[in-house]
């Protein structure tokens, strides 16, 4: 028997910058769905304006007040403020973008998921035809690597002024990330039998129903890329059926441009996975279209945190210019997410997925305001009904 969970209790922050304007037109989307029952709760924080009004980004139990929800959705970080105003209330990235990282870290959600798929109507900046084959998705280890913040300053602004940056692998970390790489392999392998994902086009390694990459810099970076080679190897001796290879980071860039097909899921160390993820969404639309997950996938009790992959976009924040998909693909993320305990869900993050790729195969991405394609994408669904089960 079917089960869905009674109600899902989302935490909505859309942000600052584009945050406010794509989350609204996101609501509008979700509120069209005939199910689940989500309840929303927007939060002032963490933004810009929140730290103009409190002198801190978020308040200081953030943490206690995230745990209580199940799910929390947020919209674009970074804004320093209007442009052309000169008492514009100025942070800098440390500040404004820090809550990014906090959330990450303090919720210990070690896992990050973006996909690239190429959608019909949005930009496609490879001109061979077989990029539209693209379907990855990149696994980027969001909790240590380089991010761990261990490192400082000696005798600043002195000519001996020396920076330190540390970088710390564990094997736990390492191990936890990898293996949950060849979990989703074992799921779009799945999903591929069924006829739910498209079946791997031209794949190089004699063709296996998933194959995952590592990628390291252990030509150079020697340590830290010796351990997650090895880590990689002990693992995948777990999943036979799944092909393997590894590639360094510079040729993997090339890669991604040159023959983005024939990667499925790769996964990469934090800062290895914060450049990749940049390049993917550009190979699949671009940032408009990118859509990001951070998760625990060891404790599902852990709230986890959907983001669009883009930034605040100050430049055009405001104007009703920016485009909601990647605000959108991420709520659709979410609700996937909990399709994996609530069939009501994840038939919702099909009727969303297909609603978006059809609005922009229709109308592409631009001569439309966000508000408007908010609107539309919420009559589709109306019009549309429910996907059969
Ligand atoms: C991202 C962003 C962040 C990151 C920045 C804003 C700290 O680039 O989500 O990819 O590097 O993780
Ligand atoms: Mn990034």
């Amino acid at each position: 028997m079917e089960r869905n969970q009674e109600t899902w209790q989302v935490a909505v922050m859309p942000g600052d910058g584009i945050g406010p304007e794509v989350m609204a037109a996101t609501r509008h989307a979700l509120e069209a769905l005939p199910g689940p029952r989500l309840a929303l709760t927007e939060l002032g924080w963490p933004a810009h304006a929140w730290h103009r009004a409190h002198g801190e980004m978020m308040p200081a139990d953030w943490r206690e007040q995230l745990v209580g929800y199940d799910a929390l959705l947020l919209g674009a970080l970074g804004d320093p403020g209007p442009a052309d105003d000169p008492g514009r209330y100025l942070l800098p990235d440390g500040v404004s973008l820090a809550p990014l990282l906090q959330l990450r870290k303090g919720l210990d959600l070690w896992a990050c998921e973006r996909p690239a798929v190429p959608m019909a109507g949005a930009p496609m900046p490879l001109s061979d035809p077989r990029a539209l084959h693209t379907d990855l998705l990149v696994i980027r280890e969001n909790s240590e690597g380089e991010y761990v913040d261990q490192g400082g300053r000696l005798a600043a602004g002195t000519p001996r002024e020396t920076a330190t940056q540390l970088e710390v692998f564990t094997r736990a970390g390492t191990e936890r990330i990898i293996r949950h790489a060849f979990e989703r392999a074992t799921r779009r392998a799945e999903e591929r039998r069924q006829g739910l994902r498209a079946p791997r086009y031209a794949a190089g390694d004699g063709g296996a129903d998933a194959a995952v990459c590592v990628v390291t810099k252990r030509n150079a970076v020697q340590y830290a890329g010796e351990l997650w080679s090895e880590v990689f190897a002990e693992v995948a001796a777990d999943y036979p059926e799944i092909a393997t290879h590894h590639e360094l980071i510079d040729a993997c860039c090339m890669k991604f441009v040159s023959q983005p097909w024939q990667f499925d899921v790769v996964v990469a160390s934090n800062l290895h996975g914060d450049i990749l993820t940049d390049l993917a969404a550009v190979l699949a639309g671009g940032m408009g279209v990118a859509p990001s997950a951070n998760l625990n996938p060891a404790d599902r009790s852990v709230p986890p945190l959907f983001e669009p992959t883009h930034g605040s976009a100050p430049d055009i924040a405001g104007g009703d210019r920016a485009h909601p998909a990647a605000m959108l693909l991420t709520a659709a993320a979410m609700l996937e997410w909990m399709g994996e305990v609530d069939p009501q869900a994840a038939r919702a993050a099909v009727q969303l997925h297909r609603a978006v790729a059809d609005d922009i195969a229709e109308h592409g991405m631009s001569g439309r305001g966000c508000a408007d394609v908010g609107r539309a994408v919420a009559q589709r669904i109306r019009t549309a009904g429910a996907p059969s089960a």
